[in-house]
């Protein structure tokens, strides 16, 4: 449709029409019987069916086109419905969690990957899916990181507009793509104490130079709907923030797509006491730009009224109405209202292998080496014991994978089934047959349930009558089969319902019965090699010191046994570096590399009295941002710049740079892919500037005995700041240059802008 008749389309709709416009409607409307969350009357209900502009959580292509052949059929002016979910790392194929995908450094599999969730979920009757979650994260309690790339703005920001590429590929009209919402806006990952929903008090220098940076790559890209945060900033809910929508978001970042409020937001601003009822809450959201209330009744049943008295201007509600059928023109939806949603194409492209491959790429990327002491990987030995409940979890995605199937998520028990040479024996009953004696033989205990009884988790609880029972027996079990072997791998993790929303957690260790087992196993095992899947940093006790090696594993995915088992094996070297600094204790949350220096820092050697310091944890994280290992060793040149100093102003357009390389070695013995990263300091200037930020990062993959330079280039966009005088911009001084394998590097050179 062209713009002049879209404008023609919006002057013949009602008052009551476009008002529906901005009301979203929870799937389960279209459930025989079923209410309309928000929508209080039945008469209501009917009218929120009947009119509501977009809806969200119905999936199922047939579903999806009945729903909306009678929607546009009984429409007034015949508008289609928009179809939204939260597809988040995955539809059917499912690949690692974002924390995961931050952990990969490769932005490029993570577009792959929205690419794939796309075209799954497309097929399957979505429009829009509300990710990427570009919340920057440093407090390992909330449980939300998992959704978010990580504690670092840069990286943050490379993933989601790589994200952001991938799910809307060239155009939205395009039927194999969908419309990405970049959320929680803003500042959602600074929530007081890690509590879900909770308010976050942030200076406008640590917005600005540190929160906002993400979200606006993830615009810059495209992404053509935001998300309003739970969060107060400041004191003010987001979904009623007017400086915050349309000052910042609207006309600093140039953000002219679709705003819309997170589930009953705009209702929680009268909870929060910033609202006295539904109507005031409406009229400060719309007056904030929010386009589309996402399941509370606020703008359905105030709107009218609030036009009608001239508390708010109808341009105001014309304004937000086009932007919404802006979005439904440019999906294309005016032609064809499904979007190209069809069941049998679904069923055909839905967890093809070469969709598989990408997720199992994907895996082997995300997977993090924290020790590997005398080489413990890749597994050598001929018996390996696979022990613990992660051995055959099939609960392998995360609370955000809406409709997968799990049982299509591959163990890392039937990953090693499936290999070459390696014959599979459960528990210890079965003598190794004849045939398989020349293979590898790995044997699988399941040595205890994931939780301790009565946790509390996302989902409700988990409780076993039989818990004592079924964990003497799984133990006894586990300890025989690590007996046996001569390298076990441990496969612990945190529970599916123990990251995601709403799941907080004030102690970030593994369940107890978890680590009785690796207590145990430890006593038994030659060998140790120890997985951790999980959606969040843990406090890790004595798991590192204790075993042989110690890999994260994340939340995988549908491809996580085998891509786990591609690395185990040796096939490939891990690559994984942490995207969140992992803790001694949690008590160090929230723990982030970029952090201020103080006027005090602690000393390296001697005593720390005076400065800033823990009396009974070091300051450092147990592992730090960018840390990981691969199955080799690689050696690092001292840093070399092409010129120690950078013009501020360039006459001419050519901007200044400075060109700062490092030769790096692959001095191992296995070809392996380091990332080199690239961070800088400004060493004074108006605002205290962290000790390091990333600014850049680099694949470089080694055969053994081969040497490559890497360069990076270092201008002076890359030195703006949020300076005292409130603008972005750099100040002329010094600065200094790391490049190394991880944030700990100590590899420095320095320059100068003048
Ligand atoms: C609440 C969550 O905060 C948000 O991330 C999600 O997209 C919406 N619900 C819709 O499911």
């Amino acid at each position: 449709m062209k713009r002049e008749d879209l404008d023609a389309l919006l002057k013949d709709m009602s008052i009551e029409e476009k008002i529906m416009q901005l009301v979203q409607i929870p799937g389960w409307s279209f459930e025989k019987d079923a209410a309309v969350t928000g929508i209080a009357e039945n008469e209501a209900t009917d009218k929120a069916k009947r009119l509501a502009g977009s809806i969200l959580g119905v999936n199922g292509a047939d579903k999806v086109k009945a729903i909306q052949e009678e929607y546009v059929k009984n429409h007034p002016h015949h508008i289609p419905m928009l179809f939204m979910l939260d597809v988040i790392h995955g539809h059917d194929t499912v690949f690692p969690c974002p924390l995961a995908q931050g952990a990969t450094f490769d932005p490029e599999i993570s577009r792959k990957g929205a690419a794939i969730q796309a075209k799954e979920a497309a097929a399957d009757g979505i429009q829009v899916t509300f990710s990427p979650m570009v919340d920057l994260v440093r407090d390992a309690r909330w449980g939300r990181v998992m959704e978010s790339t990580g504690e670092d703005p840069y990286l943050n920001g490379e993933m989601a507009a790589a994200m952001v590429k991938g799910y809307q590929g060239d155009s939205i009209s395009d039927k194999e793509h969908v419309a990405a919402c970049v959320k929680h806006f803003a500042a959602y990952g600074a929530a007081e104490a890690g509590r879900d929903y909770n308010n976050c008090e942030l200076s406008e220098y640590a917005l600005r130079d540190q929160y906002l940076k993400g979200y606006n790559k993830a615009i810059d890209a495209g992404a053509r709907l935001v998300m309003t945060s739970f969060n107060t900033l400041n004191g003010v809910p987001s979904s009623g923030n007017k400086w915050l929508m349309r000052d910042v978001l609207r006309k600093e970042m140039g953000f002219d797509g679709v705003l819309i409020s997170d589930w009953g937001a705009i209702g929680e601003m009268v909870p929060w006491g910033f609202a006295e009822d539904l109507k005031e809450a409406a009229e400060l959201a719309i007056k904030a730009g929010v386009d589309i209330d996402m399941c509370t009744e606020s703008y359905a049943a105030n709107l009218e009224e609030l036009i009608n008295s001239g508390e708010i201007k109808e341009e105001l509600l014309d304004e937000a109405v086009m932007r919404i059928l802006n979005l439904k023109n440019d999906l294309g939806l005016f032609e064809d209202p499904y979007h190209g949603a069809c069941d049998e194409r679904h069923k055909e492209i839905a967890l093809s292998e070469e969709s598989r491959n990408v997720a199992r790429d994907a895996v082997r990327k995300s997977l993090v080496l924290l020790e590997n002491r005398e080489e413990t990987l890749p597994l050598k030995d001929k018996k390996i014991a696979i022990i613990g409940p992660y051995a055959v979890e099939k609960k392998l995605h995360s609370s955000w994978a809406l409709s997968l199937d799990p049982e299509k998520n591959v163990t890392l028990m039937e990953a090693a089934g499936e290999a070459d040479k390696v014959s599979l024996y459960l528990g210890m009953n079965k003598a190794i047959s004849a045939d398989d004696k020349q293979n590898t033989i790995v044997r699988v205990a399941k040595g205890s349930t994931v939780l301790d009884n009565d946790t509390v988790i996302g989902n409700g609880e988990y409780h076993d009558d039989d818990f004592e029972e079924t964990n003497e027996r799984l133990y006894a079990e586990a300890m025989e089969v690590a007996n046996w072997a001569d390298t076990v791998v441990l496969c612990l993790g945190e529970d599916l319902g123990q990251s995601g929303e709403s799941t907080s957690r004030a102690d970030i260790m593994l369940p107890d019965i978890q680590m009785e087992l690796f207590y145990g196993i430890r006593k038994n095992a030659k060998k140790l090699v120890t997985l951790i899947f999980t959606g969040r940093p843990l406090d890790l006790e004595h798991i590192p010191e204790l075993s042989d090696a110690l890999m994260i594993c994340w939340r995988p995915g549908t491809e996580g046994g085998h891509g786990i088992w591609d690395v185990l094996s040796g096939i490939h070297s891990p690559q994984g570096k942490l995207p969140m600094s992992f803790p001694w204790v949690v008590g160090q949350a929230p723990i982030h590399y970029n952090a201020f220096n103080t006027g005090r820092p602690k000393p390296e050697e001697g005593p720390g009295d005076f400065t800033t310091r823990y009396l009974d944890c070091p300051n450092e994280a147990r592992y730090p941002f960018g840390y990981g290992l691969t199955y080799s060793e690689f050696e690092i040149s001292d840093i070399v710049l092409d010129k120690t100093s950078l013009k501020k102003e360039v006459p001419g357009s050519k901007k200044d740079k400075i060109t700062a390389s490092v030769k790096v070695k692959n001095s191992g013995l296995v070809p392996a892919t380091q990332t080199m990263q690239l961070y800088l300091r400004d060493i004074s200037a108006s605002r205290v500037r962290p000790q390091m930020e990333l600014k850049g990062f680099k694949k470089v993959r080694l055969f053994p005995g081969e040497e490559a330079e890497v360069a990076f280039e270092i201008n002076e966009e890359m030195l703006r700041f949020w300076t005292i005088d409130n603008v972005y911009d750099s100040e002329k001084g010094k600065f200094k240059v790391f490049i190394g394998v991880d944030s700990a590097t100590e590899n420095e050179a320095d320059f100068v802008l003048e």
